[in-house]
């Protein structure tokens, strides 16, 4: 595995598993299948409805604790720091869990600033190690930053072939806060699995597209979580850090930036409201 090195020393497996849209009844058993094949980095969310199984699989593995990397995100209706604090605590119960390796504001709620304000204690509490954000924008992004003590690990945002983020990834980058991208295979659409510029390298590597989607993203240093409740597929995914796309076959994947995010989810975070995007 390699790892990121995050802003606050912490280092984060590269690659992980993400458990979107796995049902809260399959959620254990798939999560011990990433387990036993090798994932240590696991991302649930409280609006997934899944956290509890997650914590389930954690314990069932007899894996040490401090192998894991353990992250999810908070989801709040009217935001203030006790709600903010009390919620944390729910999801630790939830999963059972001292700590959690990485906690994020899922999308931005309005009132931040609290939000931040409780992540920042919990950190000093010891029971989050590190603290992001996700589905944060330039302007949301800015305006937390501006009276925070730390600054976001990561944020968390939709990155990949069809929608490369090139603007998000350079003020990340200034701003010393890793890039994570969800959806890294673009959710299964667009025929990312059959698109002939991503096969054709593939074929020269011995590699599927999807894992030329995946490689194209962390080696530029993006952290990906793709799902599956397929185990092969699961391999497949975390086997793509054993070959690298030359530059010219890094410019031609870049040539599939449509610049536009996967039909379905907001444009901006602004109006990002989860409940009208369900999948
Ligand atoms: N912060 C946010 O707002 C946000 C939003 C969305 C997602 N996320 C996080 O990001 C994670 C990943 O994103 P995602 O689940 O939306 O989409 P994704 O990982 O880009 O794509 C998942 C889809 O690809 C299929 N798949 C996976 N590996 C494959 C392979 N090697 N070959 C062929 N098909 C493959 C899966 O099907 P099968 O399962 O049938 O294999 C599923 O349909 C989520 O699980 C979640 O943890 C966060």
């Amino acid at each position: 595995m390699q790892y990121i090195q995050l802003n606050n020393g912490v280092r984060m497996p590269i690659i992980g598993y993400g458990v979107y849209l796995v049902d809260p009844s399959v959620t254990e058993r798939c999560v011990m299948d990433a387990l036993s094949v090798g994932y240590r980095s696991l991302d649930t969310a409280q609006y997934y409805e899944n956290e509890a199984m997650v914590g389930a699989a954690v314990r069932k593995s007899g894996i040490p604790r401090n192998e894991f990397f353990i992250t999810s995100k908070l989801c709040l209706s009217r935001p203030s720091y006790q709600r903010a604090k009390e919620n944390v605590k729910g999801s630790l119960q939830r999963m059972r869990l001292d700590y959690l390796d990485l906690m994020l504001i899922h999308w931005p709620m309005g009132n931040d600033g609290e939000i931040w304000a409780a992540f920042e204690d919990l950190v000093k509490e010891g029971c989050l190690r590190s603290i992001g954000v996700s589905n944060f924008y330039p302007e949301q992004f800015d305006l937390l930053v501006r009276n925070a003590s730390i600054i976001p690990v990561v944020n968390q945002i939709e990155t990949h072939v069809f929608y490369q983020q090139r603007p998000m990834v350079a003020k990340m980058a200034e701003a010393g806060t890793a890039v994570e991208s969800w959806g890294p295979l673009a959710e299964g659409l667009n025929g990312i699995f059959t698109n002939p510029v991503l096969t054709e390298v593939g074929a020269a590597h011995g590699k599927t597209a999807a894992q030329v989607a995946l490689r194209f993203l962390t080696q530029q240093g993006i952290i990906v979580i793709p799902k599956s409740v397929h185990r092969e597929r699961m391999i497949q995914n975390l086997d793509t850090l054993d070959f690298d796309l030359s530059d010219e076959e890094m410019e031609a994947v870049r040539g599939l930036d449509t610049g536009h995010n996967l039909e379905g989810w907001p444009s901006d975070a602004l109006s990002y409201n989860p409940q009208d995007y369900r999948r």
